[in-house]
């Protein structure tokens, strides 16, 4: 689905991995290892100052860009919501396209597990986890066929993640999605992702599955890292 050859871009040096449909890619390293900016190649938030990114056989940069990210939906940490309804956030990128209808609202909700008077809902009322499904719930809108995830549970308490978790899980199995999330808490890899890119100081130090690559690291720096 995607192929890196000879990646360059900031802090990333000479990056190379392929992603197979509905793989669950987990990225995760130091801080400032490269991750977001990494995440942000897939959906042209950033383009490489060298090499090559090939998404379902074409260069990236031949998609139209709108249709990319259309088909690459990407969720960050804080829920980047306009001020108005929560139909009115999830509605916005379906609009765009004249492709939005009024039945879809209630089917969003019910992905992300809220119900549908929430619809009406203002979204400065909601709570962070509530923003978070919202966010989401405009990312699904648009029919991804892949989804990135920066770091989407970190600003939320314990259990509040752990929801979000279960409301993940339960996407990707009914939309047969590919993922590729950024995160530091090792358990939510293990829980959500079924391989591991370790991101250090801008190279991919090991790619392996998961949980293999957090019991028996074959280098000495992801040791260094998972004792920490
Ligand atoms: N737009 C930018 N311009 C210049 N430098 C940048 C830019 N974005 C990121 N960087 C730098 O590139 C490096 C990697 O940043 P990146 O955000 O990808 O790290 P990260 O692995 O996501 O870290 P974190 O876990 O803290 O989110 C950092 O040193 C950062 O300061
Ligand atoms: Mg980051």
């Amino acid at each position: 689905m995607f192929r890196f050859e000879h990646v360059y871009q900031g802090v990333l040096q000479d990056i190379n991995f392929t992603i197979e449909k509905q793989d669950k890619v987990i990225l995760f390293g130091p801080s400032g290892a490269g991750k977001s900016t990494l995440l942000f190649l897939l959906n042209r938030l950033n383009d490489p100052e060298k090499g090559d990114i090939f998404f379902n056989g074409k260069p990236i940069e031949e998609h139209s860009i709108t249709a990319l990210r259309k088909q690459v939906g990407l969720v960050l940490q804080a829920p980047n919501l306009f001020p108005g309804t929560v139909l009115d956030n999830i509605k916005y990128g379906p609009s765009l396209f004249g492709e939005w209808e009024d039945h879809q609202g209630k089917k969003l909700l019910d992905y992300v597990q809220l119900p549908s008077d929430y619809l009406e809902r203002d979204v400065d009322q909601l709570s962070g986890g509530e923003r978070q499904r919202v966010s989401l719930a405009r990312t699904l809108a648009n029919s991804p066929e892949v989804l990135l995830l920066d770091e989407p549970t970190s600003a939320l308490d314990y259990r509040t993640a752990e929801e979000i978790e279960e409301v993940l899980e339960c996407l990707m199995e009914e939309h047969q999605l590919t993922m590729l999330m950024v995160t530091h808490n090792l358990n939510q890899a293990r829980r959500l992702g079924t391989r591991g890119l370790f991101i250090s100081d801008g190279k991919i130090v090991e790619d392996g599955k998961i949980p293999d690559m957090f019991d028996q690291p074959k280098t000495e720096e992801l040791a260094k890292f998972l004792e920490q």
